[in-house]
């Protein structure tokens, strides 16, 4: 395994568990429309900008709208998203990221965030984790969703390493895929069976020391 100089990471189910929050305001939307958001089909939006994720969940529903309307509902759609991340601490970070990013900062690996979310500076704000992170790509900078490599390359760029020396950490499929793209390692956050494309999977970061997870990818 080539030496690993920067690890990037997703935001939304890998630094903090945001998914019920993006449900629950997908399936407001979706209920007002008239149908429900099933937890299976909120797992199709993981990774998903919120314009192709609401063009998903119209989907589900068979809605068609115009791009005015549709921009309306995401904007609605972000509100009620933003309203419940308000509730987020610095305690929400998911177990053992925080000791996790601390240790690779002790090792002098640069840190990155490469997340399709809009509001990713807001999260990490109320994380207060903002100041782990060397570099951030999120939602406002990319113009190509995952799975493509966009994020993850930009983010190595701006690190100044090169692909190769990268880790993607990440929970989504797309994520993984975009990450692969990019022609980086790649660390599924979940399921084996759901993130198969990943080099390898764990569960969380929850007792993992930096050292013994570098050691599996050799
Ligand atoms: C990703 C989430 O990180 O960000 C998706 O996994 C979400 O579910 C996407 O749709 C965009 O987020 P936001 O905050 O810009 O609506
Ligand atoms: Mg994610």
């Amino acid at each position: 395994m080539p030496t690993v100089q920067a690890c990037l990471f997703d935001l939304d189910g890998v630094i903090v568990d945001t998914a019920k929050y993006h449900y629950l305001a997908w399936r407001q939307l979706a209920n007002q429309l008239g149908f429900d958001l099933t937890l299976e089909q909120n797992e199709l939006l993981k990774g998903i900008s919120r314009m192709e994720s609401l063009d998903i969940v119209l989907g589900i529903g068979g809605v068609q709208l115009d791009e005015e309307e549709k921009s309306k509902l995401a904007a609605e759609k972000n509100v009620r998203y933003l309203e419940l991340c308000k509730q987020i601490t610095p305690d929400d970070a998911l177990p053992g990221v925080r000791g996790f990013l601390d240790e690779l900062r002790a090792d002098a690996i640069k840190v990155g965030l490469g997340s399709a979310s809009k509001n990713a500076r807001t999260i990490l704000t109320n994380l207060d984790m903002l100041t782990y992170f060397d570099t951030i790509v999120d939602g406002n900078r990319v113009t190509k969703g995952k799975p493509d490599p966009q994020v993850f390359l930009m983010g190595a760029e701006d690190l100044s390493v090169a692909p190769e020396h990268c880790i993607v950490f990440e929970d989504a499929v797309a994520g993984i895929q975009s990450g692969n793209a990019a022609g980086m390692l790649t660390i599924g956050i979940g399921e084996q069976s759901v993130l198969n494309e990943a080099d390898i999977v764990i569960k969380g970061f929850d007792g993992v020391s930096v050292d013994d997870l570098f050691e599996k990818l050799t």
